[in-house]
């Protein structure tokens, strides 16, 4: 694979002949094998280390192909609404394109490092006194009366940058998962991923293609509106990129989930912690709290389960952000650090005690 998603996949993507690439060289992200998951799961688990785009999250896809699309149409500045990661990209896609970039995030509800990327990258950050869905509903309105890009994934070329995940675990695999399990937030990643799915399906017909995944996503308990079935007003979780009560891609998520035999279901605070820490210790490998739910649910809720289908022999699951984004949640759920004096003999004791 090769430098950036709209130098490869540009012909499959919504941009406009003469559109410029704004691009960080995202994409191409690992999928690495989990064996002591997949033992724990009883199928062969993957994972989709999206922690390892450039900001550290699955919002560069979207990001790359909104921007390049903002900036041909003239756009001087772009906008969002986020619990951070969003931020993040925004910003520093903003920055790369020479255009200004405003977010409003959460009043202390967003990650340390993502506020940190926002920052560094010039955007100006409004913390606001109110949540995501509070966010999301102000800068939608300031969008309409004032000439600013939203880059939400409420923007349909998110979505189009996004799908590209779905084509990458399929070409990674050489065919279709038989499930993918990811977090669902806004609902814009598991419509990408379906999207995804579906097109790369029907670009195999004539090989006799497998049949597309079941998509299996996961919500915190707190924040699980589409497992709940209604808004949750005062949505609460640990994993703070999750926490939404009334994501904007509702309908087409649940369309989703319904079109691919899957389901949406819920995870504990508990259980996204252990399933954070387990997969860093036991697998090497660190994203952040909202990430771990995919792993929590299927650790959780098992394979899915469809009649008259057999089990998935494949499972996906996406690890949407870096574990560096978030450190102070690490660090409350980590080990002490044991403090040494500078002699051999104390170094001694402090490793194999
Ligand atoms: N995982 C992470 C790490 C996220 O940052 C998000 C969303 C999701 C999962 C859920 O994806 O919203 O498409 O269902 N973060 C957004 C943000 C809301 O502002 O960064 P979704």
């Amino acid at each position: 694979m090769s430098a950036g998603l709209i130098a490869r996949y540009r012909d499959r993507l919504s941009l406009e002949p003469g559109d410029p690439v704004v691009s960080l060289e995202e994409g191409a992200t690992p999928l690495i094998e989990a064996p002591r998951l997949s033992e724990r799961v009883g199928a062969r688990v993957y994972l989709k280390f999206e922690g390892a785009n450039p900001t550290g999250s699955f919002k560069d896809r979207g990001m790359t192909v909104a921007v390049s699309r903002a900036k041909g149409r003239g756009a001087e500045a772009v906008i969002c609404a986020s619990t951070g990661n969003t931020a993040a990209s925004a910003a520093a896609y903003a920055a790369r394109a020479g255009l200004r970039g405003a977010v409003i995030v959460p009043e202390g509800k967003i990650a340390i490092g993502k506020l940190a990327q926002a920052l560094m990258h010039g955007a100006r950050v409004v913390a606001l006194r109110g949540n995501f869905d509070d966010a999301l509903r102000i800068v939608r309105e300031l969008s309409q009366k004032h000439p600013i890009e939203l880059v939400n994934s409420v923007n349909p070329h998110r979505i189009e940058g996004q799908k590209t995940g779905a084509f990458e675990v399929v070409e990674q695999l050489g065919g279709m998962p038989g499930a993918l399990a990811i977090p669902v937030g806004n609902a814009g990643n598991v419509t990408a991923y379906w999207r995804g799915f579906k097109e790369a399906g029907e670009r195999d017909e004539n090989e006799g293609s497998s049949p597309l995944p079941i998509l299996y996503g996961f919500q915190a308990e707190g924040a699980a509106p589409l497992v709940d079935g209604a808004p949750v007003e005062k949505p609460e979780t640990v994993a703070s990129a999750i926490r939404i009560g009334n994501p904007a891609r509702w309908e087409e998520a649940m369309a989703a989930f319904t079109e691919s035999r899957g389901r949406v279901a819920a995870v504990s605070d508990a259980q996204i912690l252990d399933a954070y820490r387990w997969l860093a210790a036991a697998e090497g490998v660190f994203c952040e709290p909202a990430s771990a739910a995919s792993v929590a649910g299927l650790l959780a809720h098992g394979l899915p389960v469809v009649e008259g289908a057999e089990s998935p022999e494949t499972v996906v699951c996406v690890l949407t952000g870096h574990g560096l984004k978030d450190p102070d949640t690490a660090l409350g759920k980590a080990p002490a650090v044991i403090n040494c004096e500078n002699d051999l003999s104390a170094v001694e004791r402090a490793v194999f005690d």
